[in-house]
């Protein structure tokens, strides 16, 4: 695996061995056994969006994996001032051993990719977020034991994590089932792909949706970058959101995440984010030891 741009790129095998390689590094860190198969490499990580758990995680995994990482804020780069993503890229290849890159178009990450000569991660874009649905995935897989033939339900703005996750859970086999009101679904693109590859249901009914799920899942209702709309989303989704009618159609032993950060008594109420806190933080720090995984897969 050269590079993770998008789920869309991978196969459900290699997401699989992913997984895999993730299970392992988690025993390894709990048990303090070395894992340094970056020793020496350097990891330059682009932020033009604030992040707390993809800064954190990657910086901590290069570390863990024997590496540095670097952390290159867009606003200081020359690239906040207008240098191409394409000379940025030829440069960026000469002193570095990957790249990670959290951006607004999808386009710059492969832009990135193709004029560069090492691997390039996307942390996050406006239409995706790999990192993020491969610890999700590594969550229930772990709890529940396998993928295949479990419901997951998102909820909410059908945007970057709806993308992803609709990639992720049809390639590993999971039925799909994403409840964002009209106006506000994911991508057309994806929609398609998903009905033509797999169990896919898009519904503007959330307890229709949610119904006999294995998995509820629900992301903020204004992204980075829709600030301005924040107000007119709390109109539109009012309604949209995981509380306790919800969970009352749900599995009975059915898991919550989120990718966070959460805004309580918006998409999820305190009373459910805190049933589910275990599961939610988990998640949360799958997300170092399946990027880890990607690190090792695209840089060693
Ligand atoms: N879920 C996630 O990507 O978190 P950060 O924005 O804090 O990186
Ligand atoms: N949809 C959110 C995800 C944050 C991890 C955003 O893009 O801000």
């Amino acid at each position: 695996m050269k590079h993770l741009l998008k789920l869309m790129d991978l196969s459900g095998s290699e997401i699989t061995d992913i997984l895999n390689l993730a299970d392992q590094l988690k025993y390894e860190k709990k048990n303090k056994i070395p894992h340094r198969h970056l020793e020496g490499k350097t990891l330059g990580m682009i932020f033009q969006k604030s992040s707390t758990r993809t800064r954190v995680s990657f910086e901590v995994g290069m570390y863990d994996l024997g590496g540095s990482a670097l952390f290159l804020s867009a606003k200081e780069l020359q690239i906040g001032r207008g240098e191409p993503v394409i000379d940025t890229a030829r440069v960026l290849s000469r002193y570095l051993d990957g790249i990670m890159i959290r951006t607004f178009a999808q386009d710059d990450v492969e832009t990135l990719a193709k004029y560069g000569s090492i691997p390039v991660i996307n942390g996050l874009t406006d239409y995706c977020h790999p990192c993020q649905v491969l610890a999700d995935l590594m969550t229930v897989r772990e709890r529940r034991g396998y993928l295949e033939g479990k419901t997951l339900c998102y909820i909410g703005d059908g945007n970057n994590m709806a993308n992803s996750l609709i990639v992720g859970g049809i390639k590993m086999g999971m039925r799909v089932v994403t409840c964002c009101p009209q106006g506000y679904l994911p991508d057309a693109a994806i929609m398609k792909w998903a009905s033509e590859n797999g169990k896919y249901v898009c519904t503007d009914n959330i307890l229709d949706g949610a119904n006999g799920a294995d998995v509820l899942y629900t992301d903020v209702w204004a992204s980075m970058g829709q600030e301005d709309e924040a107000e007119e989303r709390r109109k539109v989704f009012r309604g949209y959101q995981i509380n306790d009618d919800v969970m009352s159609v749900a599995a009975e032993d059915a898991m919550v995440l989120h990718c966070l950060p959460a805004h309580r008594e918006e998409e999820i109420t305190a009373k459910v984010f805190e049933a589910h806190a275990d599961e939610i933080f988990e998640e949360a720090e799958n997300r170092l030891h399946a990027q880890k995984a990607v690190l090792v897969k695209c840089m060693s």
